[in-house]
């Protein structure tokens, strides 16, 4: 289900069909004949008295919760609300039907709340996700429409961004926090005398995810054109979910390899850093869904593996490397002057082309993204 209908299904939530109680449970039937089931303590805990105001913090600790939570009635309102009173104290509460839709914990219902991750390859490129600064700047509609780009996709352009030192940071502001690195508030990426990052030379970047020797890695990139290069030095991005899900299928022992080791990354500028983390290549969450990918040759240290996996391994490491290359998948294009992209760094990889002749001069920042989804949900309530 696409994440409209997703949408669509919960803002005309099925009503209460029927109620079913024991002494641990709450059962109801909702009119699409779906079936949800309500632990007792489950219920207790989240009962809306126990918090501070609507949407408030909880009000105590589950430490403190009775050793047994019980359930003595349950009765549905003229208003299709459901009215329990717990045993063994006869608390009572209600708790709107449309809350308990909203939270049924039915495989359905569970299944309903995650989001559609939109995958793509290089078709994205006849339609990418784009926006002009102009628009967004001002706020509500056009910049929610952009930063929901930037949820479902992992990735967003940006046109007309004024070509001046700093604007970088002023786009991570209409959603956000910058979040400082070592390379500063924002970083230039020109090519220099003597460059501590390959990135400031004229050579080719292959596709990566940038800083994954940082715990936490930053969630969001953002890179601003100045100037462009006379010749070459095309932007290029690749879906890095895409390629684990293709990595899934195709070779589900490899894909596990990478889920379950950890590699070490490094970044070390003699006498000034020395940056280190570990974290799987391709990380899943409690569900097994895709949580983050992380992939950056450069900057990757010596695998600290078990002797017997080091081969099968760096079959599953090439194997995915090819699917991250893949022309079939990845999307480029060429940044001019006041052109930005933005990428979820956990999910989308990017890299350019080489470039020779003529200054090119882009700006680079960092940001968090559940600051930029709490912006987009926050707008989105409001629009
Ligand atoms: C970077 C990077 C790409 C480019 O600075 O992290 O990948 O187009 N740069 O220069
Ligand atoms: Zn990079």
């Amino acid at each position: 289900m696409s994440r409209m209908q997703a949408v669509a299904a919960r803002l005309a939530r099925p009503g209460i069909a029927g109620l079913r109680q024991d002494a641990e449970t709450l059962t109801i039937g909702w009119a699409d004949g779906r079936e949800s089931r309500f632990a007792a303590i489950w219920l207790f805990d989240n009962r809306p008295d126990g918090r501070h105001g609507p949407d408030g913090q909880r009000l105590f600790d589950v430490a403190e919760l009775p050793d047994e939570v019980g359930i003595a009635s349950v009765e549905l309102t003229g208003e299709g609300d459901v009215a329990v009173t717990f045993a063994p104290n006869s608390v009572a509460t209600v708790f709107s039907g449309a809350w308990l839709r909203d939270h049924a914990l039915d495989p359905a219902s569970r299944a309903e709340r995650r989001l559609d991750k939109h995958l793509w390859d290089k078709g994205l490129a006849a339609n990418p996700p784009t926006a002009a600064y102009a628009e967004v700047v001002k706020g509500g509609r056009a910049l929610a429409d952009w930063l929901a780009h930037i949820r479902d996709y992992g990735f967003a352009l940006l046109s007309g961004v004024p070509a001046e030192d700093g604007m970088v940071c002023r786009v991570v502001e209409l959603f956000g926090y910058v979040r400082e690195t070592n390379y500063g508030r924002l970083f230039d990426v020109i090519s220099v005398e003597k460059p501590n990052n390959l990135a400031f030379t004229g050579l080719a970047l292959g596709n990566h995810t940038d800083n994954p020797y940082r715990d936490p890695v930053p969630q969001l990139q953002l890179l601003h054109c100045l100037q462009a290069a006379e010749e070459g030095g095309e932007s290029v991005v690749v879906d890095g979910f895409f390629a684990a899900e293709r990595l899934r299928r195709e070779a589900p022992e490899a894909f596990n390899l990478l889920t379950r080791y950890a590699v070490p990354f490094r970044y070390v500028e003699k006498g000034a850093v020395d940056l280190r983390a570990a974290a799987p290549l391709i990380e899943l969450d409690s569900e097994g869904d895709l949580r983050a990918v992380r992939y950056n040759n450069r900057s990757a240290a010596p695998f600290d593996l078990p002797e017997e996996t080091v081969v099968p391994f760096y079959q599953a490491y090439r194997r995915f490397g090819r699917l991250l290359h893949d022309p079939a998948a990845i999307v480029s294009f060429r940044l001019g002057a006041g052109d930005l992209f933005i990428v979820d760094n956990q999910r989308v990889l990017h890299g350019r082309r080489g470039f020779g002749k003529g200054r090119r001069h882009l700006q680079g920042t960092y940001a968090d993204k559940d600051g930029l989804l709490s912006r987009l949900r926050v707008l989105e309530a409001s629009l």
